[in-house]
């Protein structure tokens, strides 16, 4: 190969990472997930819950800045309303997130904010992943979980007629965060100390059928 043609395959190739598996996937992804509800599906402010509570403190992303520089904004992301004056509706995450986790989330919403199009476009490419996922989810629970949880997951199931004390959870209300309900629907109950009644499903599903059900459950809380 000519000296030229290695150096248009080396600019290609660098030019390919740039655009996929990038340095901002593992922010957008955990965005994804965890801010979308409040933040929106552009940061723009427009999640659920702004749109549903009167009243709401704006959640958008781009205005009224708090946190300008990276540093700050990994202290508003860990500490939520801790830290400052930061509003109550903003949830510390330090707890739930390990500092890798909320420092690339810190990147992504700079790069949200300095880089807006292909930052929303990585953000959609995730967002629609998980409607995928909650569609498997579904069938996942329609088959192994309804029986107990009934089929909107408000814990009146067939079985809740014999399962009593606790009865099967009403998932519509249930405020479990991820990380608990993955080790309760993988390890069961009984390992989590809680009822024996709730099996484990670890050694049925794979890993990512039990993310796609964690997806579906998050949907039915009201
Ligand atoms: C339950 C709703 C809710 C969720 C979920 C949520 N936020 Fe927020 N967030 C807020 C509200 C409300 C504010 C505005 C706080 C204020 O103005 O004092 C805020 C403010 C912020 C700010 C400060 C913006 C600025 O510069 O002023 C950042 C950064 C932020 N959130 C990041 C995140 C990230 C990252 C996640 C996901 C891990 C997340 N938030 C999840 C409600 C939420
Ligand atoms: C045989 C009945 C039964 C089946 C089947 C069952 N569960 Fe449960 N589940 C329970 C019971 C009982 C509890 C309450 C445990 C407790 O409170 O100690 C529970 C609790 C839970 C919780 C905890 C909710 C909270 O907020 O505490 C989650 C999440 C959950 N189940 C998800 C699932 C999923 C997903 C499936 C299907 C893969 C499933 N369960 C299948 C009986 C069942």
């Amino acid at each position: 190969m000519k000296t030229t043609n290695i150096l248009i395959v080396i600019y290609i190739c660098t030019l390919s990472l740039s655009t996929f598996g990038g340095e901002f996937d593992n922010g957008a992804k955990i965005y994804s997930y965890s801010c979308v509800l409040c933040h929106g599906n552009k940061g723009m402010g427009d999640g659920y819950l702004p749109m549903k509570i009167k009243d709401y403190p704006s959640t958008n992303l781009f205005e009224n800045i708090k946190s300008k520089d990276r540093e700050n904004l990994i202290k508003v992301i860990s500490q939520g309303f801790l830290y400052k004056d930061v509003d109550a509706y903003m949830p510390p995450w330090k707890d739930e997130l390990s500092k890798r986790e909320i420092a690339d989330l810190a990147d992504f919403i700079i790069y949200l904010r300095t880089d807006t199009l292909p930052a929303i476009n990585l953000l959609e490419q995730y967002l629609n992943k998980i409607k995928r996922s909650v569609r498997i989810g579904e069938l996942i629970f329609q088959t192994r979980c309804i029986l107990c949880h009934g089929k909107q997951g408000r814990g009146d199931g067939r079985l809740s007629k014999i399962i009593k004390s606790p009865p099967p959870a009403n998932l519509t209300i249930s405020q479990l965060p991820t990380e608990s309900m993955k080790a309760i629907i993988s390890y069961g109950g009984q390992n989590v100390g809680r009822s024996s009644k709730m099996p484990p499903w670890g050694d049925f599903l794979t890993d990512s059928e039990i993310q796609a059900l964690i997806d579906y459950v998050k949907t039915l809380r009201e």
